[in-house]
C-alpha cells in the first residue's frame, strides 16, 4: 500500500538501532518501491558528518544488515541520495534552525527518537520551540518507556506537554512481526477459534521468547533492566495482551489498545512462588552472565519464568505461563494454546493423553502448528496418534514468504499512513508498569540470587517445577 511523500527525522541516525534496523528497513521499502519520489530520510545525530559521511555510513549499515540478494546498486544510490544529514546538539541549540529550515509544508513530518529516554524531553521541546513540527507531525519513540511506572508516566507528560496522544508514536516492535498480527487474524477472521479460546476448553497457555544470544556487548544497560523489564513489561504482556483480549468492535487503533488495557487490568498479582529467575553460566562459546554484565554480585536476571493469572470470566483457570531468557537453547518464539482433554473417551485410556495444541510461531520457521489426535491408519482397532496440521508461511505462501516485511519496516510505514494500531498508548504502557513494578520489588527484596542455568538448556531446571507442580510440562525449546 503506497505512502504519502515524507520526511523522517532519525534522532541518533548514526546509532546502533538505525544502523541494524531502521536505515535497512528504510532500504528494503525503497527497494520494494513504498517510499514515494522525493521523501528524503535525514539523520540527525551530535558528530559532525556531511552528508556524503552519513551516505557512507547508511551504505555500510545496508552492506551488513540486509541479505545480499536485495543488494542492488540503482536502489542502493537511489536511497542513499534520498538522505540528508544535521549535526545536532539535543540539550543545547546547535543544529535546530538548520533542521527547521530543511522542512517542507504540505509533506508528512515523522521524528525518531532513536535515543536514550534522558534525551526524549529535550528533543521534544526543542522541536516546538524552534517549530520543526507541525500539528501533523508525528513522533516516534522507542522502548525502554520508562524503567518503571513513576518514570513512564513522567515521560508520558514530558511528551504530552508538547504532543497529542494521535502524534505520539511509542514502538514495541513485537507488534511489527507479522506473525503477531497474523494473531488477531487467526482470532477474529475464523470461526473455528473463537467459540473454544476460553478457560472452559483451554487448559492454559504458554508464551515462550528463547534467545541464543547473551548480553554481551549491551551488558551495562542489561545489568539495569533485566528479563522482566526488557522482555515481559512489553514484549510478553503485548503477546499476552493479543491473545487474551476479547474481540475489538473493529480492527482500529483505539477499539483494540482499550481491549488490551482490559486485560492488563484483569491481572493478577504474581505470587512469589510464580516465579523463577536464572542467570547464565559460561561455556566455550561465550562468557556467563556475571562476565558478560561486568558485575560479579549482580542479580540480575537473564532468564525469567512466570506463571500468570487473568482474572476476568473468560480466563479464570486457564494461566497463562510466560518465559524469555538470553544463552537458551534455540532461537524459537512461540504461543502455544493447550487444549483440554475431551471430557469423556470411548476409547479407553489411550485417550486423553495428548490434547490439541495450537502452536503458533512467531520465529523461525513462522507458521502455525495444530495438533490433532487420529486413528492410526492400518489394521486391527483403534490406535490413537497424534499428528501436525501444518502451515509454515513458508510453504503457504512460497517465495512471498521471504518479502515478509520486518517488524520495524512496517511500524515506520503505519507512523507515515498516521496509523496507531500497533503502537502502545500511554495508559497501556502505565498499567503495563503498574504489573511489572510490583513483580520486580518482590523479586529485589527477597534479594534471590537468580538460579543459574546452563547455556544451551531451556533455563534453570527450578522453571520445570513451576509447571509439573501444577501437572503441567513446558514445550520442548527448538
Ligand atoms: C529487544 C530487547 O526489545 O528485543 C532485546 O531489548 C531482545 O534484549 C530483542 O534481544 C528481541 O527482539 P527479536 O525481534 O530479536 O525477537
Amino acid at each position: 500500500i503506497p505512502v504519502e511523500q515524507f520526511d523522517l527525522i532519525i534522532f541518533g541516525g548514526t546509532g546502533d538501532l538505525a544502523k541494524r534496523k531502521i536505515l535497512p528497513g528504510l532500504y528494503r521499502r525503497f527497494l520494494s518501491g513504498q517510499i514515494p519520489e522525493g521523501s528524503r530520510i535525514i539523520g540527525a545525530a551530535r558528530s559532525e558528518h556531511g552528508v556524503e559521511e552519513f551516505r557512507d555510513i547508511v551504505r555500510s549499515a545496508i552492506a551488513e544488515h540486509v541479505a545480499p540478494d536485495k543488494h542492488d546498486d540503482d536502489a542502493i544510490s537511489g536511497f542513499l541520495n534520498s538522505l540528508e544529514y544535521v549535526t545536532i546538539d539535543a540539550l543545547g541549540t546547535g543544529g535546530w534552525k538548520e533542521l527547521a529550515a530543511l522542512m517542507r509544508p504540505s509533506v508528512v513530518r515523522a521524528f525518531y527518537f532513536s535515543v536514550g529516554p534522558s534525551l526524549f524531553g529535550a528533543i521534544a521541546e526543542r522541536l516546538k520551540k524552534y517549530k520543526v513540527t507541525d500539528d501533523e507531525s508525528r513522533i516516534v519513540v522507542e522502548k525502554p518507556f520508562g524503567h518503571d511506572l513513576p518514570t513512564a508516566k513522567a515521560l508520558n507528560e514530558t511528551l504530552s506537554r508538547h504532543f497529542t496522544e494521535q502524534q505520539i508514536y511509542r514502538i514495541d516492535h513485537y507488534l511489527g512481526k507479522e506473525t503477531v498480527q497474523n494473531l488477531m487474524a487467526v482470532r477474529f477472521a475464523n470461526m473455528l477459534f473463537e467459540p473454544l479460546w476460553n478457560a472452559r476448553n483451554i487448559d492454559h497457555i504458554q508464551i515462550t521468547v528463547a534467545e541464543t544470544v547473551g548480553v554481551g556487548g549491551r551488558g551495562e544497560y542489561y545489568d539495569k533492566s533485566g528479563a522482566i523489564r526488557d522482555m515481559v513489561q512489553n514484549h510478553l504482556m503485548q503477546l499476552l495482551c493479543l491473545i487474551a483480549m476479547e474481540p475489538p468492535y473493529a480492527f482500529d487503533p483505539d477499539a483494540l489498545r482499550d481491549e488490551k488495557l482490559k486485560v492488563i487490568r484483569a491481572l493478577e498479582p504474581v505470587e512469589p512462588d510464580d516465579i523463577v529467575r536464572g542467570q547464565y553460566l559460561g561455556d566455550d562459546e561465550g562468557p556467563s552472565y556475571l562476565e558478560d554484565c561486568g558485575n560479579p554480585s549482580s542479580l540480575t536476571e537473564s532468564y525469567v519464568a512466570l506463571k500468570v493469572r487473568v482474572s476476568n470470566w473468560r480466563w479464570k483457570g486457564a494461566p497463562f505461563y510466560l518465559r524469555t531468557g538470553k544463552r537458551m537453547r534455540a532461537r524459537s518464539s512461540e504461543i502455544a494454546i493447550v487444549f483440554k482433554d475431551p471430557p469423556h473417551s470411548i476409547f479407553g485410556d489411550q485417550a486423553g493423553q495428548n490434547p490439541n495444541v495450537l502452536v503458533i510461531r512467531l520465529q523461525p520457521n513462522e507458521g502455525m502448528n495444530l495438533t490433532v489426535t487420529i486413528k492410526e491408519p492400518g489394521p486391527g482397532g483403534i490406535r490413537l496418534i497424534e499428528v501436525p496440521l501444518d502451515m509454515t508461511f513458508k510453504e503457504a505462501l512460497g517465495a512471498e514468504a521471504d518479502d515478509i516485511p520486518d517488524a520495524y519496516e512496517r511500524l515506520i510505514m503505519d507512523v507515515i499512513r498516521g496509523n496507531q494500531t500497533l503502537f502502545m498508548r500511554g495508559d497501556e504502557v502505565e498499567a503495563a508498569w503498574a504489573w511489572t513494578d510490583p513483580i520486580i520489588a518482590q523479586v529485589e527484596d527477597r534479594a534471590n540470587r537468580p538460579k543459574p542455568y546452563e547455556p544451551g538448556s531451556s533455563g534453570p531446571e527450578e522453571s520445570l517445577i513451576l509447571m509439573h507442580r501444577d501437572g503441567r510440562r513446558w514445550r520442548e525449546v527448538k
